[in-house]
């Protein structure tokens, strides 16, 4: 398996294997991987022949005061994640290779990021978008990979690559839940063990608001307020939104169907997590590990 840091050997790494005729994978990162990660590799072996996984911590997506010093980092153990699930490149630049001293222009999510995680992190998806172009024009994947469990963070990347004709299809692979339905993430290596037991309320709520629709409680309002009606009986708990939006334009919709997607926000200790389901999906509908 092949480590590279520098932007141009990667370029050229891909352009040899695509020259031999290979087809290119891409799984963007920011290391610390888990299971969640790890089932997006698997998913790109499907859909190319070789997989290159980007590991950057990539500072303009953190705002002011967000965990981008602490984020937690150990490339050497990614490293053997990634080569013993199969993956043939690792892709670890240093920020300086990735954004040189003075970088000016970015992509912006427009009113995609309005709604949603948008006006709680001022900036966050401009800097998403920016690094993932980046990656595609360093990597050139014929197929890149992302996480619902991110789903604004993926539909606005689809956006981007429709919008600004990117040569990449972009895959969504379905959230990968712990065994208590918890949304795997690495920022839940924060959380104490009392917070981490709290953090069951997200999924319980989200598995409350599926089920009430499936009852025909159809209006958002009286959905939400069921979420956070249950994440309201978690003192740990502290709401940040609890949205139901149209799975395209991520506008808030007052009626919902089966495919509007209900995602929130909390705060638990140090950590921000983030949820989301497909309202007629459910968390039923997602991978659990174990
Ligand atoms: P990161 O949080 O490391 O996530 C990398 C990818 O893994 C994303 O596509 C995310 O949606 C996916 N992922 C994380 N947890 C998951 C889970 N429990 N189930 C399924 N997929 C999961 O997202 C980022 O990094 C960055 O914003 C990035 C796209 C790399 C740009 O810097």
């Amino acid at each position: 398996m092949q480590l590279i840091s520098d932007p141009a050997e990667m370029r050229q790494w891909s352009r040899t294997q695509r020259a031999a005729g290979h087809t290119i994978g891409l799984v963007p990162t920011m290391g610390f991987l888990h299971e969640g990660h790890l089932r997006l590799i698997d998913n790109a072996r499907t859909k190319a022949d070789l997989v290159v996984v980007s590991v950057f911590v990539n500072p303009t997506q953190f705002g002011p005061g967000e965990d981008y010093s602490t984020y937690p980092r150990d490339l050497e153990r990614d490293r053997e994640l990634i080569r013993d699930r199969g993956g043939q490149c690792v892709f670890a630049p240093e920020t300086a290779d990735m954004y040189g001293s003075d970088p000016v222009v970015m992509v912006r999510a427009g009113r995609l990021a309005d709604h949603l995680c948008g006006p709680h992190r001022a900036g966050h998806f401009d800097g998403v978008l920016t690094i993932v172009a980046k990656l595609f024009n360093v990597v050139e994947p014929d197929v890149a990979v992302f996480g619902r469990k991110d789903a604004q963070q993926a539909r606005i990347i689809a956006r981007m690559v429709e919008d600004l004709d990117f040569p990449t299809e972009v895959a969504v692979a379905p959230t990968v839940r712990e065994r208590d339905l918890v949304a795997m993430s690495s920022r839940n290596t924060y959380l104490t063990p009392d917070e981490r037991t709290a953090a069951r309320a997200i999924p319980r709520s989200l598995a409350q608001a599926h089920s009430l629709f499936l009852e025909g409680k159809t209006d958002s309002a009286s959905l939400t307020a069921s979420i956070r009606s249950v994440l309201g009986e978690e003192p740990l708990v502290d709401i940040e939104y609890v949205e139901a939006v149209d799975p395209d334009s991520l506008s808030p919709v007052t009626t919902a169907d089966s495919d509007t997607i209900v995602a929130l926000a909390v705060r638990l200790g140090k950590a921000r997590l983030i949820d989301n389901i497909i309202l007629g999906a459910g968390v039923e509908a997602d991978e659990v590990v174990g």
